[in-house]
């Protein structure tokens, strides 16, 4: 055991035996598993994650979480990385990006509809859905017709929980309190008896959005191309070597000259040369 090197050791009293080298080897279970890279300082927040899953299997030792993970018992590895990922996100996060897709994008989408009689958007690592109903919400308020189209959102996370949210639909009423009242009246449900104090999305945006368990890090099983990907705030955990790869994938599934969003915090720089900065955040495909 070594003593030594304990987390119990930090001033903050643990429950749970926490090593070095249990650190060591999650961090690389994590990487392997998911393409998140876990900073040194990211030890805490890792104890604390995982702390509720030893609880619930009935362990005192991270040493024996971490046998459990490697000799793949009870689908435990699902849990993990559930447990591991950050979910933050909102409605119309980093709003200018849904107005772009209004004013700018879906203007260029109808001419290529006409072309190709189909336009595809990816939310990608769409957490617990938001990012994917606030393009619906977009795309149902700039395409009056859009029923008469054959226009639709994938909606992909590795998360299996947040997915559920987002095929559910269903939020706390608080989630929405930032958007105006008009918005709220035309989009959301509210909820009563054992749902109040819930909304739900309406069956229109449902309706355009499919959420499907995904990790990027494994093979795609889409075939059409994207018109539009967003990827916003989900490769600030991945280290550049996990990112140039992705994003070579995310242009050879993207139509060409076709938009790719990212998060406020992420850069192509260094990255890719398959895009061109042609807005804040915002790349175009060329080539
Ligand atoms: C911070 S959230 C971003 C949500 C949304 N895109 C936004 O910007 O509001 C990051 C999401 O990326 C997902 N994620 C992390 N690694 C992933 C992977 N390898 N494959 C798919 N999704 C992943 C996480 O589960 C999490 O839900």
């Amino acid at each position: 055991m070594q003593q030594a090197n304990k987390l119990s050791q930090n001033s903050r009293e643990q429950t749970f035996e926490f090593t070095e080298t249990d650190f060591k080897s999650l961090r690389e279970m994590v990487l392997t598993h998911t393409g998140i890279t876990l900073a040194e300082h990211k030890r805490d927040l890792v104890y604390g994650r995982l702390a509720k899953r030893l609880r619930a299997l009935g362990l005192t030792r991270f040493c024996d979480y971490c046998d459990l993970l490697k000799n793949d018992k009870n689908n435990e590895i699902e849990q993990f990385t559930n447990a591991i990922t950050t979910n933050l996100t909102s409605f119309f996060r980093e709003k200018h990006h849904f107005e772009h897709l209004a004013k700018d994008i879906v203007p260029a989408l109808m001419d290529s509809y006409r072309v190709n009689n189909r336009i595809r958007i990816w939310s990608a690592g769409c957490s617990t859905g938001e990012e994917a109903y606030s393009i619906a919400i977009t795309l149902r308020e700039s395409i009056p017709d859009i029923d008469r189209r054959d226009i639709r959102i994938l909606a992909t996370d590795l998360d299996s929980d947040v997915i559920q949210t987002g095929s559910s639909g269903v939020y706390s009423k608080t989630r929405i309190e930032a958007l105006d009242s008009e918005r709220k009246k035309r989009w959301f449900k509210q909820g009563s008896g054992e749902q109040k104090g819930k909304v739900q999305v309406s069956p229109e945006l449902r309706k355009l959005v499919t959420f499907k368990q995904l990790n990027l890090m494994h093979e795609w099983p889409m075939r059409g191309k994207f018109d539009v990907v967003f990827c916003r705030n989900v490769v600030i955990y991945f280290d550049k070597p996990t990112q140039k790869p992705l994003f070579e994938r995310f242009a050879n599934i993207m139509r060409p000259e076709s938009t790719l969003f990212i998060g406020h915090s992420e850069t192509l720089n260094n990255v890719s040369d398959r895009f061109e900065l042609t807005g804040k955040t915002v790349y175009k495909k060329i080539r």
